[in-house]
């Protein structure tokens, strides 16, 4: 946890990563920042999303993801899917990784000794029994819905989790 420019506020940093950055992190990061500002936590948050491949780099969000998201009240447009790098384990706090195979990725990719807390982000934060979120790219419009119901249950967990830290390291 570092602190905010007025060293008042603890600032706490999250990176959510999938495969691609273009259907399941990105929501999760549009999710998550709507679920803080309405909890009046946004400015102690630096929120982020990657892919573990290159493979969109530059590109917005599933144009499925944008539709399911926007039908719920979430906008995706100006997010662009960008690579993890190993220097993403020194700017953040939590690092989330959608399913096993992004874990293990960046499992194997994490420097020694680094900042981040990395995590299966369902298995740690999910409210159902699945540990890992689905991956929608080659399904219909039902998967990109499971996407949202998972990543709102888990957003409102670690929302929890982080206020319970800021509120400990203000006392
Ligand atoms: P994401 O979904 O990892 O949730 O962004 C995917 C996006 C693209 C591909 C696979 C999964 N792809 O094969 O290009």
């Amino acid at each position: 946890m570092h602190r905010s420019s007025n060293q008042s506020l603890p600032m706490v940093s999250v990176l959510f990563v999938c495969l691609g950055n273009i259907c399941r992190s990105p929501t999760a990061e549009a999710v998550f920042r709507a679920k803080a500002q309405k909890r009046g936590l946004e400015q102690q948050l630096i929120i982020d999303s990657a892919g573990t491949s290159h493979w969109h780099q530059g590109n917005p969000p599933d144009k499925r993801s944008q539709e399911a998201a926007g039908r719920r009240g979430y906008n995706m447009a100006r997010l662009k899917a960008r690579q993890v790098t190993s220097d993403d384990f020194d700017r953040f706090d939590f690092i989330l990784a959608m399913d096993e195979s992004n874990y293990g990725d960046l499992a194997a990719m994490q420097p020694p000794n680094t900042r981040a807390a990395l995590h299966l982000y369902l298995r740690d934060f999910g409210q159902h029994n699945l540990h890992e979120v689905p991956d929608p790219y080659y399904g219909g419009t039902d998967g990109f819905e499971q996407v949202l119901d998972l990543l709102e249950s888990a957003s409102d967990s670690l929302l929890d989790a982080i206020e319970a830290s800021i509120t400990k390291g203000r006392s």
